[in-house]
């Protein structure tokens, strides 16, 4: 693995036990709404096959079995074996409290009850061509330098038509709430991170990475330029996230 790959990867293992924490604390649990609205804007069909990628601790994975129950079968990946046990536990907490209560009622579990895990990483999946319906990925993308490469792998493991939700964090709109927004981003974010996780340099990366990352437009394009149609993004909370949308075409335009 590359140097840059090996330094993500460490970061996610290094905060994994707060990253949940962290993560409803500093969006103020919007995070959970904006994974909500990601998993239903995707309108997965029944008895279909979804992944989520750069799952970490599976809260999309987890979404989507809240939203959709058995009817869908969910595979998960990422390449940090420290978020994968995470996401694990929560699995099997969840599907543990699910059984106890059939059981009261005297029903049986289900076969598709669970999640799949996967260790992996996004730029070389290891799935067969065109086995998924949706691929979602949230608050990944950023973080994987070849970001190109990821969406070719996305739609390399898409049928036809199959859906692509990626949720990510953006820079607002100029304006007086950015000012504000870059002020917590830039320096109270940091500190509060540091202090809690213990990895002063994962937060202080956090804003560096999201200061860099495309506006919604140019990322848009390059979804559109990957062999996704009707590419459509939408900016959520004054635009600090947004969801991108967009459907595998036929054939790669490249
Ligand atoms: C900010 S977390 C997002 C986790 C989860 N999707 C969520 O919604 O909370 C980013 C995740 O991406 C994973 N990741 C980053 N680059 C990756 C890559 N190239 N391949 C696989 N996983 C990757 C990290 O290990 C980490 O778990």
């Amino acid at each position: 693995m590359s140097v840059e790959l090996d330094f993500i990867k460490d970061m996610f293992d290094s905060i994994a036990p707060k990253y949940d924490f962290l993560n409803r604390f500093l969006s103020a649990g919007q995070d959970i709404i904006w994974r909500r609205e990601m998993v239903v804007s995707a309108d997965i069909p029944q008895d279909s096959r979804v992944l989520d990628v750069a799952c970490g601790t599976c809260d999309v994975a987890l979404e989507v079995k809240r939203q959709k129950g058995n009817t869908v079968t969910i595979f998960g990946t990422d390449f940090s074996p420290g978020m994968l046990a995470l996401g694990k536990n929560k699995i099997m907490k969840k599907i543990k409290d699910k059984s106890n209560g059939l059981k009261a009622d005297n029903h049986s579990i289900h076969k598709n009850n669970t999640i799949h895990l996967v260790a992996g990483n996004a730029l070389a999946l290891a799935f067969r061509d065109e086995i998924f319906d949706a691929v979602f990925i949230a608050f990944g993308i950023r973080n994987i330098m070849d970001r190109e490469g990821a969406i070719l792998e996305f739609h390399r493991t898409l049928k036809t038509g199959g859906t692509l939700a990626i949720l990510e964090l953006t820079s607002p709109p100029e304006g007086f709430f950015r000012d504000i927004y870059l002020l917590y981003f830039k320096r109270l974010l940091p500190a509060i991170g540091a202090i809690f996780s213990k990895n002063s340099s994962a937060y202080s990366y956090l804003p560096a990475s999201v200061l860099n990352f495309p506006t919604p437009e140019h990322f848009a394009a390059t979804i559109r330029e990957s062999g996704f149609k009707s590419v459509k993004c939408k900016g959520m909370t004054f635009g600090i996230v947004t969801l991108f949308i967009g459907k595998k075409s036929s054939l790669l335009q490249k």
